[in-house]
């Protein structure tokens, strides 16, 4: 069967550094391009993490650096979860510099789309800067757009805002503009990913896990998302998982907004799953996860990484 092609939008990021060793190893997905945006840590660092990453895994996977702020708030970042440089903890290779096209992402972005003879599926697990940039820029390129599968957004509580998760709260208005593209939307927020735990043993297994595994665990020693004693969660995997296993999830079709103007919940995802506002449909919601069959599905594609 051929392998779906893929655009993944990051900003590694602990979390992101496992989803893309997931997605460069699935036999189901072809990672055609790596675009960086400004998030966990500087548009610097994330792009110099996805070029370490690449050197490492031995993937010549193109990469172009984007949005260096969000649109219209100034970057606070989550050095505090990732560490300064957003991923501490490894001694990585040298960045594979050779692989960073000197194109930025929304005209990368662009041209891959446009050049595909297959439909692109996106897979933003940073905030969406890039994405609201691309479609504002080029709409054109929605044509050649089969989903949008993203980590962010929350139906419930926040992470970085009482009520709003850190992707979205980053950049509000790139979220709405993706929200309101009129594509098909998938959306992976902090109801799964808080459930995405990675335990103890788990993390005794990976490190088992050939020279990924090793890696995984070092930087998991110092990841902030959660606790390595209670369980580590990784968030930006539950994007590559719906990709790869959505029977792991609950999924919920409904309308979801932004709020922007909410003095205490601006970056709130209004997730309608009771149909108050009479809107049609705009995204399909990971409202649940079976945190077991997640570990399994975690473990065995960690296990296919070299
Ligand atoms: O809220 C979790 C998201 O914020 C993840 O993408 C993590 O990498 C951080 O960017
Ligand atoms: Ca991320």
């Amino acid at each position: 069967m051929a392998k779906r092609p893929v655009i993944i939008d990051t900003d590694p990021g602990i979390d992101d550094a496992l989803a893309i060793a997931i997605a460069l190893f699935s036999d189901e997905l072809d990672v055609k391009l790596i675009t960086t945006t400004a998030g966990n840590v500087s548009l610097e660092n994330v792009t110099n993490n996805a070029l370490k990453l690449l050197s490492f895994f031995g993937k010549d996977v193109p990469v172009a650096a984007g949005a260096p702020r969000p649109l219209i708030e100034p970057l606070v970042d989550a050095s505090n979860v990732h560490g300064v440089t957003g991923m501490e903890g490894f001694d990585f290779p040298e960045p594979k510099t050779e692989l960073l096209l000197k194109e930025n992402a929304v005209n990368a972005m662009r041209r891959v789309i446009m050049e595909s003879e297959e439909p692109i599926t996106l897979v933003p697990i940073a905030p969406m800067t890039n994405i609201a940039l691309l479609f504002s820029m080029y709409p054109e390129v929605k044509g050649n757009i089969k989903e949008i599968v993203l980590m962010g957004g929350s139906a419930s509580r926040g992470n970085k805002g009482v009520m709003s998760e850190f992707n979205v709260a980053t950049d509000p208005e790139a979220a709405k503009i993706v929200f309101d593209s009129g594509l098909p939307v998938a959306m992976a927020g902090l109801d799964v990913g808080w459930n995405a735990l990675v335990y103890p043993q788990d993390s005794e297994k990976i490190r088992e896990m050939g020279k990924t595994g090793d890696m995984a665990y070092c930087l998991f020693k110092k990841y902030r998302g959660g606790s390595f004693g209670t369980g580590l969660k990784m968030y930006d995997s539950c994007a590559m998982a719906y990709l790869l296993c959505p029977e792991m999830f609950t999924i919920e079709e409904t309308f979801v907004d932004i709020e922007l103007r909410g003095e205490m919940t601006r970056g709130c995802t209004v997730v309608d799953l009771k149909g108050y506002l009479k809107k049609a449909p705009n995204a399909k919601v990971c409202t649940a996860i079976d945190g077991d069959k997640f570990r399994e599905w975690f473990l065995d594609s960690v296990s296919k990484c070299i």
